[in-house]
């Protein structure tokens, strides 16, 4: 297994100056449980794009519009991983996921101060359509974390955990959209 490594990170040598990115060489589980994670994707982005142009709230629609175009990103870097490249956490990348860790406890900070005061009205349907993605949120995320443990190389393992996290991040950015409308009042 470690002379496996080794040579990726040979060829990755080479590739690093020229594409950015390592080469690797999946098994057949690998490939087989990427293409689900593609598949799942694909459905996300369907069903968020679908979805905005369903909704009333026009608060809901700018959030699920956000989250197709998230949910594109792990897409491409799902087809990145089957076409046998590792892509880089960039700078950029890992500064985008610090600005949105700080958007997360900015709206954390809102989700308590409107705690004691959530709107009580709210449109039947886009309550339904939260719901559902809620569930497939929870579901991908799920998938994510079966995946993550049958990876050979560490750097996908990361990658596919650092989506993993973003999945939990749309689903929580979903409840607080809930609660904060009175769609979802756990006790
Ligand atoms: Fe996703
Ligand atoms: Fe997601």
């Amino acid at each position: 297994m470690d002379k496996i490594y080794q040579d990726n990170q040979i060829i990755g040598g080479v590739n690093l100056s020229v594409q950015f990115a390592q080469k690797v060489q999946l098994t057949q589980k690998e490939r087989m449980l990427l293409e689900d994670q593609k598949s799942h994707e694909e459905v996300c982005i369907k069903e968020y794009q679908d979805y905005a142009s369903r909704v009333h709230c026009t608060e809901l629609k700018q959030l699920f519009n956000n989250l197709a175009s998230k949910e594109q990103e792990h897409l491409n870097t799902i087809n990145q991983l089957l076409n046998g490249e590792i892509p880089q956490m960039s700078s950029s990348q890992s500064g985008q996921s610090g600005q949105s860790g700080q958007q997360w406890s900015q709206s954390g900070q809102q989700f308590s101060q409107q705690s004691t005061s959530q709107s009580q009205s709210y449109n039947q349907e886009d309550a339904t359509l939260c719901t559902h993605m809620l569930m497939t949120e929870k579901y991908v995320s799920g998938a994510y974390n079966t995946a993550i443990f049958e990876f050979k190389d560490p750097n996908i393992r990361q990658i596919l955990n650092h989506i993993q996290k973003e999945e939990q991040e749309h689903g929580e950015q979903i409840f607080n959209y809930m609660y904060q409308h009175g769609m979802y009042n756990p006790q």
